[in-house]
Order: structure tokens, then C-alpha cells, then sequence
């Protein structure tokens, strides 16, 4: 099933082309993020308006590098939640409006379980069950995948998500937005251990976590410490020992606790290669296997929402063929329901 994914939920534009026996034919990306940057965060009505321009342009490109016509098409998915309404809104109607055009489904797909299942397009795909630990902007969750949409949740964060925990903090530093980037790689120039940060709720002995605390002691740690590059580069480094402690910490006990033995990463904080470092030895030293994405895939992509959208309509689930569409701004992806 050749299927066309477009993901407009946040602020990048991303479209791509993937079918079931030939993988990813060709994937292309928009981000915006130079755009917002001057704001400290996405502002939703720029991001809408910016898909508006960006997305037919990029589906042209990726039908192109394909070679793929408009007509091979057998099917369109898009992400449909959760995220920015006016900014679902511009790829669910475009979706909408191709599929109608063409007489193919349509189908909706929720952006975490496209994240979730990313780490299927990699050169090393794990097999079902396995534990995921999602971490991306607005979610931090560990969830047990069993299968395609069924997914039961673990624990997740009680206040920020670490993605928003690395964008504030990186804020405190006076480092640009997207954070977790600019963290990761100021990061590498510091010495962790020259601070000692909280890690909130190591020992709460659930798989809940919460990073606002964390926030509060880097914003009294910034005020006290001396303001030089090194300290910043400290302060970091500092900081993302921290989140990733507590990250690894968690997902070894979803592990033990489910009695699985593959471990998961997903979501744009997933691109961190001291959190990938750090759980790659832990899970080995308890003898389990750790997947991830491509770090292009962590991040959003138009990708996941063709290889999800396709997973489901290859298992034969309906897809809307009247014309018409609805995006849901917020959407548990525990509610969700494995294809028949
Ligand atoms: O999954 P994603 O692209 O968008 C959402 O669905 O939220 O995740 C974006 C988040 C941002 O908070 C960003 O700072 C974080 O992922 N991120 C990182 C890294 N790359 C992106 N965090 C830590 N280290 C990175 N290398
Ligand atoms: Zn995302």
C-alpha cells in the first residue's frame, strides 16, 4: 500500500512516501524553526500559515525524488493529533482534499503512536512487545507497545516533558530555541560532576517522572554560579546528566517491571546521544536490547505518519472516503484501538 504521510501537528513540515514491502521511497522536511526562533517558542498562527506555504511544494518534491505519480497513490495519512489545531488543520485538509480527489482513504494517525513505531524503520527493527520510552516536546511517557495500537501506559511526567524541561533550561542559559540541541552540544565542552542537580522522583518507586523541579534548581544554580562560558557549559552538562539518570533509571525499571527485554526510544529528545549512550550500557548490562530511530526520525517527520497510516490501512482498517475531516488538538494515545 503506497501511502502518502504528511505531519503538520507542531511547527515542521513533513511529507513522505512509504510502502509496507519497499520501506521509505523518499521523505522531505520543513522546520520552522529559524522562523519562531526570535519568539522563544512556536507561535501557533505563524506555524499554520507556514504549512499553508510549505506543504504542496514538498509533496511535489517527494512524489518527484520517488518518481511516484500523484495516481500510483493507495493511500494518505496524517497526523490528526495531537498538536496545534490550525496547524493539523492544514494537513488534514490537504489530505482530505487528495485522497478525495483520487477515491483513496484517508486516515488519521496520532503523532505519538507515529513516534512509537519510527523505530520499526530502522536498519534493525524490533519485534513486538517491547517498552517504549517516549520523550519529545510536549510528552514524556513509557508505554508498553504490544502490538499496533495497542499500547498501555507506564508512567509519564507529572508537569514538563523533558523535551520542554532541555527548551527552558537551554532559555536559563541563553541558548537558543529548539533547546535540546543547543544543550547536548554545549553539554559536551562541560564537566558534569562540577554541579549536582535534583533527580526528581529517582526513587518514587512508580515509572511517573517530573522535571519542573529540575528547572527551578538549574534557574537558582544560574543565578548563584558565576556567569562565564564554562560555568554555562557546566550548567548543561550538569543538567542533562540529570534528566538522562532519571530517563535510563525509569525505563530499566518498565523493563523489569513488564519482564521485556527491548527497550525503545522515540520523540525528538530520543536524538540525544548522551541519553542513547547511557541507556545502550545500561540495557546491556541487564541484558536487554535498545532501538532507535535514525536521529532524523526522532525528531518530526512525515515518515512515521506514512509508515503508521499504512501499518493501519494494511490491516484493514476503514478510512474516511467521503469528503470532510477532523483534527483532534488533544488525543491519549492510550484511547487508541488496535486495527481488526
Ligand atoms: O518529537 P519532537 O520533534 O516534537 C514534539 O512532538 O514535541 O520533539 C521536540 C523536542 C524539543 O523539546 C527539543 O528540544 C528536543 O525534542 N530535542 C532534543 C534533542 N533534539 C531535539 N533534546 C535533547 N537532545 C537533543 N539532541
Ligand atoms: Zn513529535
Amino acid at each position: 500500500m503506497l501511502t502518502l504521510g504528511i505531519e503538520t501537528s507542531c511547527d515542521e513540515t513533513g511529507v513522505a512516501l512509504y510502502a509496507p514491502d519497499r520501506g521509505v521511497l523518499a521523505h522531505a522536511l520543513h522546520s520552522q524553526v529559524a522562523m519562531h526562533e526570535e519568539y522563544g517558542g512556536v507561535v501557533p498562527e505563524l506555524a499554520s500559515r507556514d504549512h499553508v506555504r510549505r506543504l504542496l511544494p514538498l509533496v511535489r518534491r517527494v512524489l518527484a525524488d520517488a518518481r511516484v505519480e500523484v495516481s500510483d497513490l493507495q493511500g494518505i495519512a496524517y497526523t490528526q493529533g495531537p498538536g496545534l489545531a490550525g496547524a493539523l488543520l492544514v494537513g488534514a485538509s490537504v489530505a482530505a482534499a487528495l485522497a478525495y480527489g483520487r477515491g483513496i482513504p484517508a486516515i488519521g494517525v496520532h503523532h505519538l503512536e507515529g513516534h512509537l513505531l519510527s523505530p520499526l524503520l530502522s536498519a534493525r527493527p524490533p519485534e513486538f512487545p517491547f517498552v517504549a520510552l517516549l520523550v519529545s516536546g510536549g510528552h514524556t511517557q513509557l508505554m508498553r507497545v504490544e502490538r499496533v495500537g495497542r499500547y498501555a501506559l507506564l508512567g509519564e511526567t507529572l508537569d514538563d516533558a523533558a523535551g520542554e524541561a532541555f527548551d527552558k533550561t537551554a532559555q536559563l542559559l541563553g541558548l537558543g530555541y529548539p533547546g535540546g540541541p543547543a544543550i547536548s552540544r554545549l553539554a559536551e565542552t562541560g564537566d558534569a560532576r562540577r554541579f549536582r542537580l535534583p533527580r526528581p522522583m529517582l526513587a518514587s518507586g512508580d515509572l511517573d517522572f517530573s522535571f519542573s523541579g529540575l528547572k527551578t534548581a538549574v534557574r537558582e544554580l544560574v543565578a548563584q554560579a558565576p556567569d562565564d562560558a564554562q560555568t554555562r557549559a557546566d550548567v548543561a552538562a550538569a543538567f542533562q546528566a540529570a534528566v538522562v539518570d532519571v530517563l535510563a533509571a525509569k525505563s530499566l525499571a518498565a523493563l523489569a517491571d513488564t519482564g521485556l527485554d527491548r527497550l525503545v526510544i522515540a520523540g525528538g529528545v530520543g536524538a540525544n546521544r548522551h541519553l542513547r549512550g547511557v541507556l545502550e550500557a545500561r540495557a546491556t548490562a541487564a541484558g536487554a536490547w535498545l532501538y532507535y530511530p535514525e536521529p532524523e526520525l526522532c525528531t518530526d517527520n512525515g515518515a512515521m505518519i506514512a509508515l503508521a497510516g499504512a501499518l493501519r490501512l494494511a490491516a484493514g482498517e476503514a478510512a474516511a472516503l467521503a469528503p470532510g475531516f477532523t483534527v483532534r488538538p488533544r488525543w491519549d494515545l492510550a484511547s487508541l484501538e488496535a486495527p481488526a
